[in-house]
């Protein structure tokens, strides 16, 4: 407990750019004087001061899990009921990893042109849910390793519903679960898979799913994204405004450069698989991009005994992809990208960017952006089990911790666990020119 309160006073003294961490200081200072005036009393009491003290100690102890609490809900990815879960399970000092501190970090967030946001809400998001997970059960693919888990077939599935475009555009098939997640969601729309092996190939060893309406550019027919003439690809499909076309890139290219290649073909709606943190991940993305200074819980500090060091030294122990500030920084204290390089095609390119470079990266994309919606996990690691992504650095999951009721009642408790490592932040765009 004492360790976190000091953290928090050493934190108030670093952050400081958006006037409003400065509540927290006078939040605090109330606190410290209700204590002193408190203390005074209690001396005069006499005798039974020992009894009244301890009793003191764990209402002060309350007050700071209560106004630790706060502070992550002023940040908008932790969820109330996950904290109130945890904090209690810290009160009686079962430190569990689990518990926000980047909460108070804070996580980057790529800001949109107008503050625009989904039309969907969290309520859809459960319901959506619910309906999927029998869909999911009927999977063809039932190990798909290597690609893609339950967290993000559910949101592949929920946005292209909700949708409902004419077109959808996949980059990077593999064995074809994409796509039949694609097909799932519009049983009639037409589909266009873009890898360089094709599905079918895959049939021969196992499972695999290719599907009777779809176009591929795959194996000797393979077109990059790039390369593609959409124009005359759109107009064999008899669609002829590339804004009712949705785009699925899973095919771990640099994220900038099949953003201009999408703007650049007029087309607006992309989803992306992989939305890397900061230090990790094997191509540049939008949340690396958008991971600025100027940004709120963006920026970093590469300072060896600085308290973002610390922090992430204690949650890589708990979190599989966690990186620490080792993995964080390279040399010169190059945080951005991974450790400061840009990397693209699976890291078989990594090139070395300036810090001007990546913050012009980041204004460019905050030009186009129209919205930037990142999945929330399925659900809270202590439901599904997961123990690879960071739970601090994401947004609240679909369904909280301490809803094992309603996760086992929509029959999500059924599915193997490794279904739920997989999530990586996928994110909706919307950009425009
Ligand atoms: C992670 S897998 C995709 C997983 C898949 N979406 C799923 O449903 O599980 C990445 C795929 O991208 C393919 N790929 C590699 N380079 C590509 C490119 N330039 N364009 C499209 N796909 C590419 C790989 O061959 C691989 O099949
Ligand atoms: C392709 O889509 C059309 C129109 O929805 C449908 O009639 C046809 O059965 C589909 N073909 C296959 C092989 O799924
Ligand atoms: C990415 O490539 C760089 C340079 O070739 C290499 O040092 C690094 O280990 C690679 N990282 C991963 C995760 O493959």
């Amino acid at each position: 407990m004492l360790e976190r309160v000091l953290s928090l006073r050493s934190r108030n003294s670093q952050i400081n750019e958006e006037g409003d961490e400065d509540d927290e200081s006078k939040t605090r200072g109330k606190h410290v004087s209700f204590a002193m005036r408190a203390t005074n009393y209690i001396s005069k009491i006499g005798f039974l001061w020992p009894c009244l003290l301890f009793i003191f100690f764990l209402i002060l102890a309350d007050i700071f899990v209560h106004y630790r609490n706060i502070m992550c809900h002023s940040s908008s990815f932790s969820s109330s009921s996950r904290d109130s879960f945890y904090s209690r399970f810290n009160f009686f000092g079962i430190d569990d990893g689990l518990d926000s501190d980047f909460g108070l970090l804070g996580v980057p967030w790529c800001r949109s042109k107008y503050g625009k946001t989904v039309e969907w809400t969290s309520k859809d998001l459960l319901k959506g849910l619910e309906e999927f997970v029998p869909i999911y059960e009927t999977r063809p693919i039932k190990n798909n390793m290597y690609g893609m888990g339950f967290d993000h077939s559910f949101g592949l599935w929920f946005i292209s519903r909700w949708l409902k475009p004419d077109l959808m555009i996949e980059s990077g098939a593999f064995k074809g679960h994409s796509t039949w997640v694609l097909r799932q969601a519009n049983p009639d729309t037409p589909i266009v898979s873009l890898s360089p092996r094709h599905p079918e190939k895959y049939l021969k060893k196992g499972p695999a799913y290719v599907d009777g309406n779809c176009t591929y550019f795959a194996g000797k027919d393979f077109v990059d994204f790039g390369s593609v003439n959409w124009e005359s690809v759109l107009k064999k499909h008899g669609v002829t405004d590339p804004n009712r076309v949705l785009i699925f890139f899973d095919d771990h290219q640099n994220e900038l450069k099949r953003l201009k290649q999408a703007l650049k073909a007029g087309f607006r709606h992309l989803v992306f698989e992989d939305n890397y943190d900061t230090g990790t991940g094997d191509h540049y993305s939008f949340r690396q991009i958008c991971d600025q200074f100027y940004i709120r819980g963006g920026g970093h500090s590469c300072f060896k005994d600085g308290d973002e060091a610390r922090l992430r030294k204690k949650r890589r122990k708990f979190w599989e992809k966690a990186v620490d500030i080792g993995e964080l920084c390279g040399e010169g204290e190059v945080w951005w990208g991974v450790k400061g390089q840009m990397r693209d095609d699976f890291n078989h390119s990594n090139k070395a960017i300036s810090f001007a470079e990546h913050f012009q990266n980041s204004r460019f994309v905050e030009s186009v952006l129209d919205v930037y919606w990142e999945l929330p996990p399925v659900a809270g690691p202590s439901l599904t089990h997961q123990t690879r992504y960071d739970p601090a650095r994401v947004s609240s999951p679909i369904v909280e911790d301490g809803r094992f009721g309603f996760f086992q009642r929509i029959g999500l408790g059924k599915f193997e666990t490794s279904v739920f490592n997989g999530y990586t932040q996928m994110v909706y765009l919307q950009v425009s020119k």
